[in-house]
């Protein structure tokens, strides 16, 4: 019997909570795999599991609230323990692109507070190569047609060709991230070298964070029609 794709995803959120004890400081994720972490996260704090949690989202945080998880700000806890959050694509070096939801900048910030970082996915993000998924880059809304122009050029210079665009609401209008900056979608196809991706879109003054992640996640949790299978460490 086949096994949809949310069904995969809450079977990894299921998973991953078993890396969850008690006392633990957890960075949770964004995004609709994140969101089943979430809430059987809060079913265990409902029967006394004591975390204290930093969401990287508005949206997470409503969510958790909603669970009464004990909620901080990354500000009073620089340091945790784990964070668990999906992916929009991984690779066999466990190199991601996330941003899907627009919250790549704070999952980042929050990923690399984290003494560990683990990845909930349902197998359809697996890839050989990154970049059929549009690499999402959050930029400053100051000289955007500028910022889009230096992206392109980064990408094509790192053997990428394609499209960059200006993330859009349905109503027409940009989208605007939690941190208050712009989004463009980068239509690369396919990305031959991330990392030399990664060291240019850095360069860009107006990028404010790229959706790779590179040497950041520690493990993958995937499930699919094979049940659970479990990349690095
Ligand atoms: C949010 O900005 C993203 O990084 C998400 O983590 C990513 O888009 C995965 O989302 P889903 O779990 O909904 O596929």
């Amino acid at each position: 019997t086949a096994l949809n794709p949310d069904d995969a995803k809450r079977l990894a959120a299921a998973r991953a909570l078993d890396l969850v004890t008690p006392g633990m400081r957890l960075g949770l994720g964004t995004g609709t795999t994140a969101a089943h972490f979430v809430e059987l996260l809060g079913l265990r704090v409902a029967q006394g599991l004591q975390v204290i949690c930093v969401p990287t989202s508005e949206r997470t945080r409503t969510q958790a609230q909603l669970f009464s998880i004990p909620l901080s700000t990354i500000e009073a806890t620089p340091e945790l323990d784990l964070t668990v959050d999906g992916a929009d694509e991984f690779d066999p070096q466990l190199r991601l692109i996330k941003g899907g939801g627009g919250a790549h900048l704070r999952e980042k910030i929050v990923a690399m507070a984290s003494r560990r970082m683990v990845v909930i996915t349902d197998s359809s993000k697996a890839v050989v190569t990154l970049g059929k998924f549009p690499l999402p880059v959050e930029v400053n809304v100051f000289g955007l047609e500028v910022t889009r122009r230096m992206i392109l050029a980064a990408a094509k210079a790192s053997g990428c060709d394609g499209e960059i665009r200006l993330r859009k609401t349905p109503s027409g209008h940009p989208f605007v991230s939690d941190n208050g900056h712009f989004i463009v979608d980068c239509f690369l196809g396919s990305i031959p070298d991330p990392n030399q991706l990664a060291a240019r879109l850095v360069a860009i003054p107006g990028v404010v964070e790229h959706g790779l992640f590179i040497g950041i996640a520690k493990a993958v949790i995937s499930a699919g029609p094979d049940g659970v299978e479990i990349f690095g460490e």
